[in-house]
């Protein structure tokens, strides 16, 4: 029996789960276990909703999404490079992960069938993506929120004040307000926040 189905009965969040151990989840990862909150289960642990991850690189965040939720059709990740996509596509079988562009997230996720994008976990390298394909991908994060969702990120402590770190935070708090900051999480290598807007 797959893991997804094992897991099939369980409402999930999108936190919990997930490593807190470098050693067990790498870097990176132990952010996402930084709030586990029960806020995260209600607004998560709607049937028809669907986690959208973004920029799945090596899946370590995929490796906890996949034990949480309900099944494989509550989950689609977008991954750019399609190296690691063909691994992925290997190690996570069950799961729907589409070699893409996070600009055009909307079409694909119309194209895949799935349901409603009830959450967006976002991995993706702002700090290093050219300004107009931030942009492009912070509006169309823009058209999930619209209809209710919760998107999460993580900052790494170094970086927060980098130029791009502030935009993305400046865009979400003008549109959704304060973001839900987790205290920082030293036990990720490096050390980082994990922010949480929800509509
Ligand atoms: C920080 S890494 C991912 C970390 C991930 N949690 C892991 O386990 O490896 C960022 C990933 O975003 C991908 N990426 C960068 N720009 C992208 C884009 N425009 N659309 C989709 N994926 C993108 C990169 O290829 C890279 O794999």
């Amino acid at each position: 029996m797959s893991r997804l189905k094992v897991f099939n009965e369980r409402k999930y969040s999108i936190s919990s789960g997930i490593s807190e151990k470098p050693g067990e989840g790498g870097r990176d990862h132990a952010v996402f276990a930084g709030t586990r909150a029960e806020n995260d289960r209600r607004n998560c642990a709607v049937g028809n909703n669907i986690v959208l991850e973004l920029g799945v690189g090596t899946g370590a965040i995929t490796k906890f999404l996949q034990d949480v939720v309900p099944n494989e059709k509550s989950y689609l990740g977008i991954e750019l490079d399609r190296h690691l996509v063909r691994t992925l596509k290997k190690n996570y079988s069950d799961l729907k992960i589409v070699c893409g562009n996070a600009t055009e997230m909307h079409t694909i996720h119309g194209k895949s069938g799935l349901g409603k994008v009830g959450c967006v976990i976002c991995c993706l390298p702002f700090v290093s993506l050219p300004n107009e394909v931030g942009e492009s991908i912070l509006l169309e994060i823009d058209k999930f929120m619209q209809s209710g969702c919760t998107f999460r990120t993580f900052q790494y402590a170094h970086g927060y004040y980098f130029p791009s770190a502030i935009k993305l935070r400046e865009f979400m708090r003008d549109r959704y307000g304060k973001a839900k900051r987790s205290s920082l999480i030293v036990k990720n290598v490096p050390p980082a926040y994990t922010l949480t807007w929800k509509t």
